[in-house]
């Protein structure tokens, strides 16, 4: 989260003086049911649904888009574990696809990773950074397969000036303390798909059951028993105040990202990106010649300035190889429940070894992120620049 203040301070007064700190009771004028009307204007998608988080949103995708035993969904080798831990959530087993020099999802190596058995694709946008979304959609329609956008990390972010999330079949939004926009915690869901819109909505509520307020009057989804992640007016009512902040705040970030590659001209290389020019701009991708120059640099700037930084192939729980209870063949507490061991999964290959992509593992070492903060003034951004020169 960059940004937050006296708006947020007044929208959070707000439900508290209302007394209602549910989103139902109110109609059209709870704080929930306004920022979805507001999220729907801004992606310009059909349906749009506010959750507890990332997770929730990501779990209800799975559902809606009928993921379970014997199914595979391909995933970007690297990402954050929580996308990999909702496929196996649902009973599905995670394939792993190769970043490519973008650090994002590669098209062509899940097209290698395509089977009988693959249902869907999970472009993930990390750090902000756009996913080929053009190439992923191609391979999607060519194989008959949903693709979930992961655009927790990409919120801001647009790829050939069409925002991400709103490529796919539908798409997860998480509005945690670490995201561009944020109430603390906090999820969204975005869909033209009224099928999987119903199915969400269904899964994300058990009491949707009920059907209060009319949200569910017109669904012809015959109803299933779903989970809890409904979100409170308090998360709305800040998150609405967060997307008035969006358009500047990726604005300032942006220019503030390229004021500082450019004051680093000739002495750091940038990766290069899908589409530049749709970046949220939250982070520099920085690529080094090889992975000791990488560690080395990093070294010498925390030794010198004690500021950590991320290198996507050390950093935990961001990399396949490194995804914990996964690598060691655990995919949910209770054995019995475990997709792992699953007969509909028995003769489903599950590879999350150092050798499964070789490419991913060594590029991502060479690779270091650096945060940018949209509200560094111009002798910040220099001082920056000087600090990461002097450890070159
Ligand atoms: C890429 C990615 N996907 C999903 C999530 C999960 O979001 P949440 O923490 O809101 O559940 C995160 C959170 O950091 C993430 O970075």
């Amino acid at each position: 989260m960059f940004r937050i203040g006296q708006e947020e301070k007044e929208a959070v007064c707000r439900v508290i003086d209302s007394g209602s700190l549910f989103k139902t009771g109110k109609g059209v004028e709870s704080e929930t049911y306004l920022l979805q009307k507001k999220m729907r204007e801004w992606y310009g998608v059909e349906h749009a649904l506010v959750l507890t988080s990332g997770v929730g949103a990501l779990t209800s995708a799975m559902i809606a888009m009928g993921i379970g035993p014997g199914d595979e969904v391909i995933v970007p080798a690297y990402t954050y574990i929580a996308t990999v831990g909702c496929v196996l959530s649902v009973g599905a087993i995670p394939v792993v696809a190769e970043v490519d020099e973008t650090m994002m999802i590669d098209p062509a190596d899940v097209e290698k990773k395509i089977t009988s058995r693959t249902k869907a694709i999970v472009p993930v946008h990390m750090v902000g950074f756009p996913c080929n979304m053009e190439a992923i959609m191609a391979v999607a329609k060519k194989h008959g397969l949903y693709v979930l956008e992961d655009t927790a990390q990409g919120n801001g972010a647009s790829y050939h000036g069409k925002k991400c999330g709103t490529y796919g079949d539908i798409a997860a939004l998480s509005f945690n303390f670490y995201k561009i926009l944020s109430a603390g915690e906090g999820g969204g869901l975005l869909t033209n798909n009224q099928e999987l819109y119903e199915k969400a909505f269904l899964y994300h509520d058990c009491y949707a059951l009920s059907g209060f307020e009319g949200e569910t009057a017109d669904f012809t989804t015959e109803p299933f028993l779903g989970n809890e992640y409904r979100c409170t007016e308090i998360t709305s009512a800040i998150l609405r105040v967060q997307y008035d902040r969006l358009p500047i705040l990726v604005e300032d970030l942006n220019s503030n990202k390229k004021k500082l590659l450019a004051a680093l001209e000739g002495k750091f290389r940038h990766i290069p990106m899908n589409d530049a020019d749709g970046d949220s701009a939250i982070n520099a991708a920085f690529v080094f010649d090889t992975a000791e120059q990488c560690y080395g640099f990093r070294d010498r700037y925390n030794e010198k300035y004690g500021i950590k930084f991320a290198i996507p192939g050390s950093s935990r729980r961001h990399i396949y190889y490194d995804w914990g209870a996964i690598n060691a063949g655990r995919g949910a507490a209770h054995p019995a429940m475990d997709p792992f061991r699953h007969p509909a999964n028995a003769d489903i290959l599950r590879s999350y070894t150092r050798e499964t992509c070789p490419f991913s593992i060594a590029y991502l070492e060479r690779c270091m992120n650096f945060e940018i903060d949209p509200d560094w003034t111009d002798e910040d951004i220099q001082l920056q620049a000087d600090k990461l020169i002097s450890c070159l």
